[in-house]
């Protein structure tokens, strides 16, 4: 793209038609992806450790009882949580499609010898395997999803329980996700960064589908030294508690609960966010 596709943009662009999300499965981005994953000087990409500790903790306690099983990690990552899980005695699987991550979590399992095992993959193509006594679907990914692979993601979500195996779902709230579409636009230069390793610049425009309680970002990267624009979109879907729970049940689970966040408390580095629990029925 040039400068004066930016000029000649779509002003309300429909959500999705001009990209799926960052791209986090390009194996350059994903590399530098990474180093946000693991800084621990915010929660963007993933929780700071402090964050992430008390949430394996609430996860472990209070939804698994402490007693270990075998755990699916969708969207894993770079293994911070299922690698936490294991070392408190659950086995885990992970599926990411970003290979940094994976590469990350896998050596990090070697390593340690921790009982982990990751898969790098799309979660809306992947074979999630069976019999997990819980699965794990946190940090709002799952509303970057179109409601259709949503619904997908939950319903084999739920074929992959074992007969009264636990989900944890930690999505945004509706409130959050029209914030989002709601930003005013803005700009920032980096000399390098999570687009590019050289310098550009980064103009953000966001966009809220009212009707279908979709936020749209438009993210274009203008390299300094040549003035080429690279476009990312990503958009996400809102929902109401009703609908969440609405939808869970439809996908076949029970015994749907809301928590104020996966961590036991509130703080304002999840209010974004909520902590749903379900339950496959004993009868499979
Ligand atoms: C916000 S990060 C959270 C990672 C991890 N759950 C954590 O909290 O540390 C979202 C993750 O979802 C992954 N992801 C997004 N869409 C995906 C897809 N369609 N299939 C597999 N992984 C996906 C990204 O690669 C990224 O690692």
């Amino acid at each position: 793209m040039k400068l004066i596709d930016i000029v000649n943009r779509a002003a309300n662009p429909a959500p999705w038609s001009e990209g799926e999300k960052i791209p986090w499965d390009d194996p350059d981005f994903s590399q530098r992806m990474l180093a946000e994953h693991l800084s621990q000087r915010h929660d963007a990409a993933s929780r700071r450790y402090d964050l992430l500790d008390r949430q394996v903790a609430w996860i472990h306690d209070n939804v698994l009882s402490s007693q270990p099983t075998h755990i699916l990690d969708l969207g894993c990552g770079p293994g911070l949580y299922a690698s936490r899980l294991a070392r408190r005695g659950h086995t885990c699987t992970g599926i990411d499609f970003s290979p940094a991550s994976i590469a990350y979590a896998q050596k990090s399992a070697t390593d340690e010898g921790l009982a982990c095992t990751y898969q790098l993959g799309d979660i809306r193509q992947t074979d999630y395997g069976q019999g997990y006594g819980l699965a794990l679907l946190i940090f709002g990914e799952f509303n970057v999803f179109r409601r259709e692979d949503a619904r997908q993601i939950l319903r084999q979500t739920h074929a992959a329980l074992g007969a009264g195996g636990r989900l944890v779902l930690e999505p945004h709230t509706l409130d959050a996700v029209a914030a989002n579409g709601a930003n005013s636009p803005r700009w920032t230069s980096y000399s390098a960064g999570l687009f590019s390793p050289q310098p550009y610049i980064l103009l953000t425009e966001s966009s809220w589908d009212a009707s279908q309680q979709i936020a749209t970002e438009r993210y274009f990267v203008i390299d300094a030294a040549t003035g080429r624009v690279t476009r990312h979109a990503a958009s996400m879907q809102g929902y109401t508690p009703t609908e969440y729970e609405n939808l869970l049940l439809e996908c076949g689970f029970e015994d749907v609960k809301f928590h104020p966040s996966i961590s036991g408390s509130m703080d304002e580095r999840q209010d974004s966010l909520c902590g749903i629990t379900a339950r496959k029925g004993r009868g499979g």
